[in-house]
């Protein structure tokens, strides 16, 4: 089902500038505006949509921002499947305002007909996804999937390093079903720590246009362990290629496909890992045990929860948990908010399996390093009421999106 696109706005003009933006996009015209969106309480507005089968409204511009503020708020309280867009100038002071109203992007009315119509398409994607998890609404043949984003704000923390060892693990548990995502696009080194040399890419898939789940896996390649890998682009200038858009048909094309697909990412919140999120089920959020890195993952987790990016699971992993440098796992813990779901110690079995490309929970399964990565591994794959990794079990129960 593909979700309609109402407009809120009193501007006759900006309004034939969306409606123009929406035409080469699937989703159906947008609605017309009524002076009595102004006046009447917001409930019965977003009651309306809901009826409509509205999945994206466009709020603004030519509207209070009070007001706009307000509407934004009554959708996300009763209509969390819907996907709020502001027309605004979108600044700082705005954005800290729109965000916790559950508001989806803030984007400028004076914005070219390109972007706007990235932006609806943007939200119609959330909106759909956002149906699917709360109400259901799901291709019925696509089974539940579980997609498990690396992040870190900081480079060098060990992202790859779990990335690749926690999907080679599950692909040692569920040969075939288990895919991993290079998006770190720029300098992505999963084929190295995997020791493969891809015929493809994921910029490959990018430019190829419309593919299919079945398509999609020309761009794989296999691993020794049954793990299937989407590469991340030969250089740079390829790797400018992979956009947002191209990120979320990846990932969603292999969630399609695979039970599990587990996606590395570059450091910090680019577009591309925003895109890797909004169809996670699970986050594994790195740190190492400097300030400097514990504070930053402090603000990449505000960050999020600013976003309203509260839907997925959170794993803490504390790398080098080992490291003497003053700060004890307790005074991390207090600092991020969260929990550690795993520390792994330092050892420079790591680094030597990198370089030969053969992951430690391979190359040293005894090491205390290797069996602390397989106990992240079994995490995942504990059977437990809402596990997605019990192949033959009882499907899990939709996560609500928040
Ligand atoms: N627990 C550990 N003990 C020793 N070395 C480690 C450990 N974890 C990671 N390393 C090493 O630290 C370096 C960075 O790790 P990794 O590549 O996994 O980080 P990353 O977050 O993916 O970095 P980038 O942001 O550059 O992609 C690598 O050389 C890796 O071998
Ligand atoms: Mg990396």
């Amino acid at each position: 089902m593909t979700s309609r696109v109402a407009i809120i706005t009193p501007d006759a003009a900006f309004e034939e500038r969306l409606r123009t933006s929406v035409s080469s996009l699937p989703s159906s015209a947008v609605r017309r505006w009524k002076d009595e969106y102004l006046r009447i309480d917001p409930s019965k507005v977003v009651a309306e949509m809901a009826d409509e089968g509205v999945g994206v409204v466009c709020l603004g511009p030519g509207l209070p921002v009070d007001t706009m503020l307000e509407l934004a708020a009554a959708f996300d309280r009763d209509h969390p499947e819907q996907c709020v867009l502001m027309l605004a100038e979108p600044t700082v002071d705005l954005w800290r305002q729109a965000a916790p109203a559950g508001v989806r992007d803030v984007v400028s009315p004076q914005a070219d007909l390109v972007e706007l119509s990235r932006a609806v398409a943007r939200a119609v994607e959330t909106a759909e996804r956002r149906r699917a998890n709360v109400i259901g609404d799901a291709d019925p043949r696509r089974p539940a999937s579980r997609v498990v984003t690396v992040l870190s704000p900081k480079g060098g923390s060990g992202k790859t390093t779990l990335a690749t060892n926690l999907s080679v693990g599950l692909a040692g548990a569920m040969p075939g079903k288990v895919a991993v995502v290079d998006l770190d696009v720029h300098f992505g080194d999963v084929a190295a720590a995997l020791q493969l040399s891809p015929s493809h890419t994921i910029r490959d898939l990018a430019i190829a246009g419309a593919v299919d789940t079945t398509m999609a896996k020309v761009f794989l390649s296999s691993h020794a362990s049954g793990l299937y890998v989407l590469c991340a682009p030969e250089s740079p200038a390829e790797g400018d290629e992979v956009t947002y858009e191209h990120a979320a048909q990846a990932v969603g094309l292999l969630a399609q496909e695979f039970p599990v697909v587990v996606v590395d990412t570059a450091a910090g919140l680019d577009e591309r890992t925003l895109a890797a999120i909004e169809v996670s089920t699970d986050l594994v959020l790195v740190a190492t045990t400097d300030v400097s890195s514990v504070r930053s993952l402090r603000k990449l987790v505000e960050a999020l929860d600013g976003l309203s990016m509260t839907a997925q699971q959170r794993h803490f992993v504390l790398n080098r948990a080992d490291a003497r440098v003053g700060l004890e796992t307790p005074d991390i813990e207090t600092a991020v908010g969260m929990k550690t779901a795993l520390s792994l110690p330092s050892s420079r079995a790591v680094p030597l399996s990198m370089n030969v490309g053969t992951p430690v929970i391979i190359s040293e399964p005894r090491s205390p390093v290797a069996r602390q990565l397989q106990r992240l591994v079994e995490q995942f794959t504990a059977q437990s009421p809402d596990s997605h990794l019990v192949p033959s079990g009882p499907s899990a129960p939709r996560r609500r999106w928040r």
